[in-house]
């Protein structure tokens, strides 16, 4: 485990266990009140792991844990169990409210056992059971009442998804928090207590797929669906399967050449048909509740079915064909373009290309494939438009992926948190069947009635103590999990409640931590690429500034800045046209200087460094005001934290302060290399006269 200060073991701890604390309260009535007696009626394997947390967590918060048993009795006073487990009318509940959740919701109830006080956590299958626990334990150590308790919950999505980047050499590629905690020295590791603590905090937040290794699928891990790899795959399947999360891989598209006998991949050949069915059953030998493939093809450099002259539809058909026997799903990826353009060539646009290769081929996919779609055109900018695919593949399954992970936003080292930008995507109007056509109702499947759907995301972990490398930056991987289980929720109370369970309900610490949170992104906006133009990292690596930054090819930046103006010319009369992939009214709005946006403005308009926002700034002025007041927003966060001294553990908040002073280091190197080149540029001075490098 890697610890980067010496710090005593408790305050590891803290920061290894994340928001599941259980810190102790000082409260032994309610102890004696509700939980001396626990029946857990139903029993399954997830069962056990929600009597494990619960032994665990009570054991932490009240110094004992409760008498468990299989029968409720006259002691009783919680009670765990599947909806046909009980009699529900014993307890004033009535059968059909569980008519209108899915399989993983639940009800929480204060109840009458006798002549006790009881709650009770009926889910609808084992799963709402494990849900609940984890709802009813938030209450507790966020100081709730446990008072007529009335709850019915339900998630919203129905895959609620991670994607490990993890390689088997153990890197993780674009993570920030350490080494994978699944692999090292190219093989699956025999740290399942690590993987276990993992399945603990993703299942406390609904997470309940995820896929285990990196969607670029080098030679070693092409090998995981092999009877070499796959016994310990299963393990880690297993460990999962206890906390209702199902094991996925991602698979390279030429496995049939590179760990079979063919010499082609072709997804239209017989022998490679027979190939992949072959395979399925092989690896549902081991894993009989195997959720399926997630594949990235034909980009960047991974094989797919272009090579064959055939279409993305034809190669997500063969591994849907393969998979359906088992009711297993194929997640595919759209992250498909050429990363070798050239970009002084206008008529093409990276922008356009998840909606050019995939919009055609609406219809044409399985019932059990799903297309996974990044949440903006490009790749995880800082800002970005959604993109134009949310809303145009109405008869097609699809998934919305987001990025945990920080690749273009700080990595970890600055802070920035994602919900308010996650938030902004779901609510996204597409108009793609009218107003209200959110990109929410999309990916929960309401609009389009799809079959399968829901959110994936890259995941920000590693074997950090801490996990994601910036304690700060959990915030982002529970906020995920709670926003995708329930879009509704503001930014605001999900980062209030992280803070309460991950740091106490002093509310100092909320405050301060709350505005530090909310702030973030906007603040990391600020002294990067304001705008809309984004990129302008250093190549390869994506940290810090390098304006001019650009990977894959010598020709172009992404800002087509020059003397006299900077930004994309997107629009449809002389532009590349991708404002035309869009519904109207999106696609007029976008495409008219007058209408769109200013925090989008450079991604669709090339304006000149004079052009005046709507804020009344030009853009040139813009750029050095925002850069300048980045910094200052930098050097206001670490006051901020720096107030919390006292009442925060030292390894946590060293950790925390150590970032933040990385943080404003990358920030004023922003400032500089932004505002110097733009200057530079545009000849064009700052009005306030200010400093420029
Ligand atoms: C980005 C990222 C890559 C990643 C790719 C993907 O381009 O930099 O590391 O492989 O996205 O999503 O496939």
């Amino acid at each position: 485990m890697a610890i980067h200060n010496v710090v005593d073991q408790m305050d590891v701890k803290e920061a290894y266990n994340c928001w599941l604390q259980y810190r102790k309260v000082d409260n032994d009535k309610l102890f004696q009140l509700y939980f001396k007696s626990v029946a857990a009626v139903s029993n399954s394997l997830i069962i056990q792991s929600v009597i494990q947390e619960l032994e665990l967590a009570f054991h932490s918060m009240y110094g004992k844990g409760p008498d468990i048993s299989q029968q409720i009795h006259e002691q009783t006073t919680l009670i765990l169990a599947t909806y046909q487990d009980i009699k529900l009318a014993d307890y004033g509940l009535n059968g059909d409210i569980f008519q209108e959740i899915n399989d993983e919701g639940y009800v929480i109830k204060s109840s009458k056992n006798g002549d006790k006080e009881a709650i009770l956590l009926i889910g609808k299958t084992d799963k709402g059971v494990l849900y609940a626990t984890h709802h009813l334990l938030r209450l507790i150590q966020t100081g709730e009442t446990l008072k007529e308790l009335n709850i019915l919950e339900s998630p919203r999505n129905k895959i609620r998804m991670i994607n490990q980047w993890d390689n088997m050499n153990g890197s993780i590629e674009r993570g920030y928090a350490g080494k994978s905690i699944f692999y090292e020295n190219n093989k699956i590791t025999s740290n399942m207590e690590r993987i276990k603590d993992y399945a603990r905090l993703l299942s406390s937040v609904g997470v309940n797929a995820i896929s285990i290794n990196n969607v670029n699928v080098w030679k070693v891990e092409t090998n995981l669906i092999t009877n070499v790899l796959l016994p310990d795959v299963a393990k880690i399947a297993d460990i999962l399967r206890a906390y209702g999360i199902k094991t996925f891989l991602s698979i390279n598209f030429a496995s049939p050449i590179e760990i079979g006998d063919l010499t082609t991949a072709d997804p239209l050949d017989n022998d490679v048909k027979q190939w992949w069915k072959q395979k399925v059953e092989e690896i549902y030998r081991y894993i009989p509740d195997f959720g399926g493939f997630v594949v990235k093809a034909d980009s960047e450099h991974r094989p797919g079915p272009f090579s064959y002259n055939r279409n993305h539809a034809d190669g997500a058909n063969l591994l849907g064909e393969a998979l359906q026997p088992f009711n297993g799903i194929v997640i595919w990826r759209c992250f498909v373009y050429n990363c070798m353009q050239d970009w002084r060539d206008r008529s093409t646009d990276r922008a356009r290309a998840a909606y050019d290769h995939f919009k055609p081929l609406d219809g044409h996919f399985l019932d059990n494939v799903i297309l996974q779609i990044k949440n903006g055109p490009m790749d995880f900018q800082v800002r970005e438009p959604v993109s134009p695919l949310f809303g145009a593949l109405e008869s097609t399954n699809q998934v919305l992926e987001f990025q945990i992970t920080q690749e273009y936003l700080g990595q970890q080292r600055d802070l920035c948190y994602l919900v308010p930008m996650w938030k902004e995507v779901l609510e996204f109007d597409t108009y793609s069947k009218g107003a209200g056509s959110t990109v929410k109702t999309i990916v929960d499947g309401s609009l389009f009635s799809s079959k399968i759907s829901g959110i994936a995301s890259v995941s920000n972990i590693g074997n950090d103590v801490n996990w994601t490398g910036h304690t700060l930056a959990q915030a982002n991987l529970f906020g995920y999990g709670r926003l995708i289980w329930n879009p509704d929720l503001a930014a605001e109370e999900i980062s209030r409640e992280w803070i309460q369970l991950t740091f106490g309900n002093d509310e100092t610490v909320i405050e301060q931590i709350n505005h530090m949170l909310l702030d973030s992104w906007g603040i990391y906006e600020n002294y990067t690429t304001p705008l809309g133009i984004g990129w302008m990292v250093n190549p390869n690596h994506h940290y810090g500034p390098n304006v001019d930054g650009y990977e894959y090819s010598r020709w172009g930046t992404y800002h087509f800045a020059d003397r006299d103006g900077i930004g994309v010319d997107r629009t449809m009369e002389t532009g590349t046209g991708y404002t035309g992939q869009y519904f109207s009214p999106n696609k007029e709005m976008f495409n008219s200087l007058d209408t769109c946006p200013d925090e989008l403005l450079l991604f669709f308009h090339h304006v000149p460094y004079t052009h005046t926002l709507k804020s009344g700034e030009t853009v040139i002025q813009h750029y050095y005001n925002s850069h300048f007041k980045g910094v200052e927003q930098v050097e206001e966060l670490i006051a901020r934290w720096i107030l919390l001294e006292d009442k925060i553990d030292s390894y946590r908040f060293h950790n925390v302060l150590e970032r933040l002073k990385m943080q404003l280091k990358n920030a004023k190197e922003w400032r500089d290399q932004v505002n110097t080149y733009f200057y530079r540029k545009s000849g064009i001075p700052d009005e306030k006269n200010r400093k420029i490098y």
